[in-house]
């Protein structure tokens, strides 16, 4: 069997992870394995290159991808998936591991249409893909968050501010939940849960009264939808309101890429690891529109349009819970 691997959509740390697995699973089954470079976009133009098991050395504790990733409209294009589709017959491939968030998926339904054995690998730091606990990069971009946030925490208390920190998640919140759970937040904005800001306002006023006179405000970055610049980004938005209803001396920290680098931590590692086998498999079965995933620390597998049509929904509970630990 001739399979290709693909990273698409944001870059996650993990991704090298699991194009390791991938390239020594199939290796260890006699199959050859092609890197598709820079997502559908390689696929388009050609940028398709075999791997050996030394293309794959030394990647394992790096962030981002060595096949780098790249947002393609023109494949959502049928000239676009024409292109794709010669270029995968001219080589032969006939099994893809495509690594990415749901849109990603959406391309390997198209690939799949074609005729084309496909796999998907969760992976995005949103965390925001359906059927699965976890996606690969998400929990490395919460540690990075709980990082930021220690080291905030230090000026915040030495100078009695507010600190609005604006995390992403692109539409979701679940970075924004699990780092404000887990970092101690004083609240935690996400879209699916708006708020009135007066009662953020209170919560910090109060906090003041009691003798706690720093807080962090942890906002996702889809809080308002459409941000139209970085001057009117959720996070800005949210500093602005709180520090002319407060009167508090606020400031206002947009982490945005940070979250995507970094050295993937030991769950992104293995996640990666157990996701990249277990496609490799899938595929040698003649297994095709897949998706493979953990749920309850256990691997399983969905068919892609299960993932792709499951919304993944906020744990409300955590939010609550995140509101009470917080609470003096
Ligand atoms: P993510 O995978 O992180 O959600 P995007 O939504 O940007 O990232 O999708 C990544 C790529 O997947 C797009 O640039 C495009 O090449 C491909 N893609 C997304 N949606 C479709 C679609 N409906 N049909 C074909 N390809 C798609
Ligand atoms: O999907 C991952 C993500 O990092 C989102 O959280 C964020 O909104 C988006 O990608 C940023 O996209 P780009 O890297 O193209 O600016």
């Amino acid at each position: 069997m001739k399979i290709g691997v693909l990273t698409s959509g944001g870059d996650a740390p993990g991704m090298n992870a699991a194009i390791r697995a991938v390239v020594r699973k199939a290796l260890y089954h006699g199959c050859q394995v092609y890197g598709i470079k820079r997502g559908f976009s390689g696929l388009l133009t050609g940028e398709i290159v075999p791997l050996d098991s030394r293309a794959v050395s030394d990647i394992l504790q790096k962030g981002g991808t060595i096949l780098q990733s790249a947002r393609c409209p023109e494949f959502k294009t049928p000239e676009g998936q024409a292109k794709a589709k010669a270029q995968l017959e001219k080589l032969g491939l006939n099994g893809l591991v495509i690594v990415g968030g749901d849109g990603s998926f959406r391309g390997a339904r198209v690939l799949n249409q074609m005729g084309f054995l496909t796999v998907g690998i969760p992976g995005t730091i949103d965390n925001d893909i359906g059927c699965t606990d976890y996606s690969i990069g998400f929990d490395t971009a919460v540690n990075t968050v709980l990082d930021a946030m220690n080291k905030i925490r230090d000026t915040a208390s030495s100078h009695n501010r507010v600190y609005v920190v604006e995390v992403m998640g692109k539409n979701s919140g679940f970075i924004a939940v699990a780092a404000g759970l887990t970092g101690g937040a004083e609240a935690i904005l996400i879209p699916e849960n708006p708020v009135n800001l007066d009662d953020i306002c209170k919560i910090i006023l109060t906090n003041a009264k009691l003798g706690k006179a720093h807080s962090i405000v942890l906002v996702a970055e889809g809080y308002y939808e459409d941000p139209i610049s970085a001057q009117q980004s959720s996070g800005f938005r949210v500093g602005k309101y709180l520090a002319e209803k407060t009167g508090c001396d606020t400031r206002i920290t947009i982490l945005g890429h940070l979250q995507r680098g970094g050295t993937p931590t030991f769950f992104d590692r293995k996640l990666a690891t157990l996701l990249g086998n277990k496609a490799v498999e899938l595929l040698l079965d003649n297994e095709t529109e897949k998706m493979v995933g953990i749920i309850n620390n256990r691997i399983q597998v969905f068919p892609l349009e299960k993932a792709l049509t499951t919304k993944k929904t906020i744990s409300k509970q955590e939010l609550e819970l995140a509101g009470i630990m917080s609470s003096i």
